[in-house]
């Protein structure tokens, strides 16, 4: 699941550049048991399949004999929204664990004894964590230094500065009668400063009016 997404476009150039290392861990590897089941029925109740603790915490444990975590983050949809506050502190740490859950979620013995953060990347159910781990990981290291060029700037992303991106256009200046705005093409930097921010902040109060009540954002 995850071979095809790391080695493509932003994140592939991240490894190739060492700006970044990303190594995946099946935790089917670490069963203790012959048939490597990793997985058990809930104790108590018919909830359905239970991820064991004993593989995951021989993982983490070897892990952490390996080098010192500053997070180690279950997805589980129970978690904090993920956001882009959450992709810009994530972006300045040195190493993380992403644990993915299958199943009806892990032992809560390993919650409450190795994970420091419970990450959800919105109110549905996935059936396991390994998409939230991929999206997150590509949220994070396209904001580590040098990993986008110049031209494809983290800092003018869509929320970076709490507000929606604005238009952008480019070459034709006119497709069949389809215009692109004079102001942009008019030189003027100031000006056309002054009307993407008007542009980005009437997107956001048109797409996403709670955006702007957030913080009393500095900006308005
Ligand atoms: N695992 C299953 N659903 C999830 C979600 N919404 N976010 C993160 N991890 C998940």
């Amino acid at each position: 699941m995850f071979e095809g997404i790391f080695s493509y476009s932003i994140l592939k150039r991240a490894v190739d550049k060492g700006l970044v290392e990303i190594h995946l861990h099946n935790i089917r590897d670490y069963a203790a048991n012959k048939h490597r089941r990793v997985d058990d029925y809930a104790f108590g109740h018919g909830a359905g399949m239970v991820m064991m603790i004993q593989p995951i915490a021989d993982l983490i444990e070897k892990l952490r004999k390996e080098r010192s975590y500053d997070e180690v983050i279950y997805l589980s949809p129970d978690g904090e929204i993920f956001g882009q506050p959450a992709a810009n502190r994530l972006s300045t740490l040195q190493n993380i664990i992403l644990l993915c859950g299958h199943y009806k979620g892990i032992d809560e013995r390993i919650r409450e004894h190795y994970i420091t953060m419970e990450v959800s990347i919105g109110d549905y159910v996935l059936s396991g964590g390994e998409l939230a781990a991929a999206l997150i990981t590509d949220s994070v290291v396209r904001l580590i230094p040098g990993v986008l060029g110049d031209e494809t700037s983290a800092l003018s992303d869509s929320f970076q500065d709490g507000l929606l991106s604005p238009p952008v256009y480019t070459r034709p200046a006119d497709y069949n009668g389809w215009k692109v705005p004079e102001i942009l093409l008019s030189g003027d930097e100031k000006k056309i400063n002054e009307w993407l921010m008007e542009k980005a902040i009437e997107r956001t109060r048109q797409r996403r009016p709670e955006m702007l009540q957030e913080n009393d954002n500095p900006l308005l």
